[in-house]
Parts: C-alpha cells; sequence; structure tokens
C-alpha cells in the first residue's frame, strides 16, 4: 500500500511556499528511489491558508511547511 502526500495546491499555498515544496519533494522521491512506495496528490484550498503552506503526510497535518522543514519531516516518516 503506497504512503500519502498531500500538498495544498491552492494560490496561498502555492504562493507562500508549496511550489517550492512541491518541487523538493519530487527530488526527494527520486533521490530515495521511493517512485514505488508514495503517491503524492495536491488538494484544493482548505481554508487554512493563514496556517500554509500547509502539507498533509501520512494523514498528519503539517502547518507552516518551509523546505528546511519539509525534509525533515519526510526523513522522519520515511527514513526511520
Ligand atoms: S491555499 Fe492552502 S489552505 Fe488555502
Amino acid at each position: 500500500m503506497s504512503k500519502k502526500i498531500q500538498i495544498c495546491m491552492g494560490s496561498s499555498c502555492f504562493a507562500r511556499g508549496n511550489n517550492k515544496n512541491l518541487q523538493a519533494i519530487m527530488r526527494y522521491i527520486q533521490d530515495n528511489k521511493l517512485e514505488a512506495e508514495l503517491e503524492v496528490t495536491g488538494l484544493r484550498c482548505c481554508n487554512q491558508c493563514a496556517n500554509g503552506p500547509n502539507i498533509t503526510i501520512e494523514g498528519i497535518e503539517y502547518h507552516n511547511v518551509d523546505s528546511g522543514t519539509l525534509i525533515d519531516i519526510l526523513d522522519k516518516t520515511f527514513k526511520e
């Protein structure tokens, strides 16, 4: 069963960092050869723009995600 990353692609989250976060996720998947295990989906705005950029990873919501904390979260979730 694949693991899930859901990234908000609403205009606020996208402009505030999820544009770069999406690239970082795709690069992370490639670098760690996780293509077969991970499913990345884009979400519409979920009305939590003030807390964005928002990303849900394996059912846990993360807010104010920048590319530094994103890599820490991905390592913690998929490498440990
Ligand atoms: S754009 Fe992401 S919650 Fe609104």
